[in-house]
């Protein structure tokens, strides 16, 4: 087989095999098939697509090329989450503690990651003394124990992935919907739970810009976890404004505690009950929406969740005064409030454009080596929808510079549109695909 004959197969729209695939896949992971022969490969599949089969193909080829996790030492069925990623998601944080407080177990591998703010265990990290540096066994005995338990994702985890995506990012290649299912869901099944339920996010600060790509994107997933032997289902939920009102590192963790505590704001509440629901029928605990959100309700009432949520903390060395007194974590320095220019009501919140303020006040890495400031980013005091007079505080910015705070406020302006007439605020859940690939509007 030769590299070339794959690339201008795949040019004029041919269909590879699965060995074609494998060849492909496992020769660039051994560092045989050199850059600019894979770069070419990836324009080609952006250009020209990939249908279910060799998408199918792609993933579990990338799931192969490394190590993968035997899940079989827990109890019960494991229920992993996803979410496509998005301006203020904190969700896996309050989520894992609902649906492990209902009995399923939460075997989490998460990542650091590049972005406006940093990843789940970046996150958690403002808790002094958190860690998830465990091992393997640790992470099972703590899944057994408590039913929930985060662990860092290790390297040789769908190491292909991991080279191709990196190619990608240079390539202009990421935005390419087989490429993206491919990526997120060999990694997934690489880390062995099974039963995985996805929250594709949608809108602008979202990878997928519109609600009918973020469908396909769905749709595709499912069809990959399942023809892999996984339930898989997933919720699209709206991403054109941040989700909750924090975004940053500590700030996000407060919110997610905050919610625990019955104090949490109504969309994140939402997201957590869509996504709960569907992982709680997975974990075979539940079996309807309806039944499953009563069930998470009460994990919230009965305060099981927050305690889940700190014998979690404990259980990885974190200290757990943190979950009953948010007083605890670092605070920044400077607390500024934005005035609102106008008065009116709050028409769009750009959301990615607030992303891009976390970013400048430290809380996100711009690159690998990037260190993040956990104390810093923005809460949001008005979202879509609300009224507003001119000069009433829109946001407060968290920050640890007044070169930083100014920045991020210049730009926070922008991410801001108003009008005289109030408007629909926009739904929080739009769609679920069940894992038999049937899709429902909200
Ligand atoms: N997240 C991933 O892990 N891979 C992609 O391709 C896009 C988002």
């Amino acid at each position: 087989m030769r590299m070339y004959d794959l690339i201008y197969k795949k040019k004029n729209g041919g269909k590879l095999t699965k060995e074609e695939i494998d060849f492909i896949v496992q020769g660039y992971t051994k560092g045989e098939i050199p850059d600019y022969q894979m770069s070419a490969f990836l324009m080609a599949v952006c250009l020209k697509g990939m249908d279910m089969e060799e998408t199918t193909d792609l993933t579990l080829s990338m799931r192969d090329s490394g190590e993968t996790l035997d899940m079989s030492k827990i109890d019960g069925v494991t229920v992993d989450k996803h979410s496509t990623g998005g301006v203020g998601d904190k969700t896996s944080l309050c989520l894992s503690a609902m649906v492990a407080a209902c009995g399923v177990p939460v075997a989490k591998m998460s990542g650091r990651g590049l972005g406006h703010t940093g990843g789940t265990i970046d996150k958690l990290e403002s808790i002094d003394g958190f860690s998830t540096s465990i091992t393997p066994e640790e992470f099972f005995d703590h899944v057994n124990k408590n039913k929930f338990a985060l662990m860092g994702q290790t390297a040789d985890l769908a190491p292909a992935d991991k080279k191709i995506y990196a190619l990608r990012d240079v390539t202009a290649t990421v935005d390419c919907i087989p490429l993206i299912a491919s990526s997120i869901m060999s990694k997934k099944l690489a880390s062995g739970a099974e039963a995985i339920v996805l929250d594709v996010k949608t809108g602008s600060g979202a990878f997928m810009k519109t609600l009918e790509d973020a469908v396909t994107l769905a749709e595709a997933m499912v069809k990959i976890g399942n023809n892999a032997g996984r339930e898989t289902s997933a919720v699209i939920t709206n991403m054109d404004q941040p989700l909750g009102r924090a975004v940053g590192n500590a700030l996000e963790v407060i919110e997610a505690i905050d919610l625990l505590k019955g104090e949490g704001p109504e969309d994140l509440m939402d997201d957590c009950l869509a996504l709960g629901s569907l992982m709680l029928i997975a974990g075979k605990v539940a079996k309807t929406k309806e039944e499953a959100e009563v069930m998470l309700k009460a994990t919230i009432t009965e305060k099981t969740a927050l305690k889940k949520f700190a014998d979690f903390v404990e259980a990885q060395g974190g200290d757990q005064e943190f979950v009953y007194n948010t007083d605890k974590f670092k605070k920044a320095t400077l607390i500024d409030p934005v005035p609102s220019p106008v008065s009116g009501y709050v028409k769009s919140i750009r959301a990615d454009e607030i992303g891009m303020c976390s970013l400048i006040l430290g809380g996100g890495r711009e690159t690998k080596e990037s260190t993040i400031d956990l104390s810093v980013g923005l809460i949001l005091q008005k979202k879509v929808g609300d009224r507003v007079e001119k000069g009433e505080t829109l946001a407060y910015i968290h920050s640890n510079s007044k070169e930083k705070t100014e920045a991020a406020m210049e730009r926070f302006l922008k991410a801001y549109s108003f009008s005289d007439e109030k408007p629909e605020p926009g739904k929080t859940i739009l769609a679920f695909v069940a894992p038999d690939g049937k899709v429902t509007y909200n």
